[in-house]
């Protein structure tokens, strides 16, 4: 049986919640995802993060059969790509999607970046329809910098529940955080390992190394302690269990602090040529 005990942070607009770590999937496919999901589950997991995009919903959803869990057991998140926003897209993506995981209903379904062609009051009426719709419990965005997320909010007839954004120490999203604070949405951290950048870097290093534990459970440890949502990926056995083990130590104000005085400029790893311009340093 699973030690860790998920801590889980509340859903505005509702009384769930969404577990505050969970298995990111980004660039794990076929059976080294179906692998890392089982093992996800197997040390606790209970909370997978998925795309339309990543081509994998169909091993995820394997995964989560074989494991037997009972359906409120888990939370599921999927996406919409950017090309996919128009309202007749969104609902034929997120049905095949559904239909991929073998599930009749996702617990969020996210629009995967915003677009700079379909308006956002079009996508973001799709996504409150598919909830009304029964096809998800509850809509949210990712890539979203802060104009755009007040204009997302402003769109929704429900509530836009999670922003799901690049954040690691090397990335300052202060100033993306804070708005989403305001608005009542659940900041989630994709690439929180900077994609393993920041597991060499001397400070997390020295961190680790004092209070004996790895440099991933400490970078893991400053996102859950900030109440933010984190999902690392891993597809490697003992790596996927120890990244799920942050809920039994905390880090000092002044580890904290010496981990947020990393950012830098140049920290952004993920920019597409789609990405929206995002927000400066607070
Ligand atoms: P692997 O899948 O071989 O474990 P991010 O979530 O920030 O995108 O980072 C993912 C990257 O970090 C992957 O390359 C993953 O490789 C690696 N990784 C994930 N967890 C750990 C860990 N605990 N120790 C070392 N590398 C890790």
């Amino acid at each position: 049986m699973p030690s860790t005990s998920l801590e889980r942070l509340p859903l505005a607009g509702s009384d769930a919640s969404i577990p505050a770590l969970g298995l990111g999937t980004w660039q794990s496919c076929g059976d080294q995802c179906l692998q890392a999901v089982r093992w996800a589950l197997e040390a606790g997991y209970r909370h997978l993060d998925t795309a339309a995009r990543y081509g994998n919903e169909a091993e995820v959803g394997e995964a989560l059969r074989h494991s037997g869990l009972p359906r409120v057991d888990y939370f599921v998140t999927t996406k919409v790509w950017h090309t996919e926003l128009a309202a007749g897209a969104v609902r034929r993506s997120v049905e095949s999607s559904l239909r991929r995981l073998g599930l009749d209903e996702v617990d969020l379904l996210l629009v995967h970046w915003p677009s700079a062609s379909i308006p956002i009051a079009e996508t973001m009426g799709a996504l409150c329809e598919a909830k009304r719709a029964g096809l998800t419990r509850h809509i949210g965005v990712s890539n979203f910098p802060v104009a755009l997320l007040e204009q997302a909010v402003a769109a929704s007839s429900e509530p836009v529940a999670v922003n799901q954004c690049e954040y690691h120490p090397y990335l300052d999203q202060s100033k993306l955080i804070s708005a989403c604070r305001s608005l009542g949405i659940v900041f989630a951290a994709y690439s929180p390992l900077g994609s393993g950048a920041l597991l060499s870097d001397p400070v997390i290093r020295q961190i680790a190394t004092k209070i004996g534990r790895t440099p991933a459970q400490v970078i893991l440890r400053w996102h859950v302690q900030q109440n933010v949502c984190a999902i690392p990926k891993s597809s490697d056995r003992l790596r996927v269990q120890q990244n799920v083990d942050v809920f039994g130590f905390s880090l000092t104000d002044d580890e904290m602090a010496a981990i947020f005085s990393l950012a830098r400029p140049d920290g952004r790893g993920v920019n597409p040529a789609w990405a929206p311009t995002w927000d400066g340093r607070a």
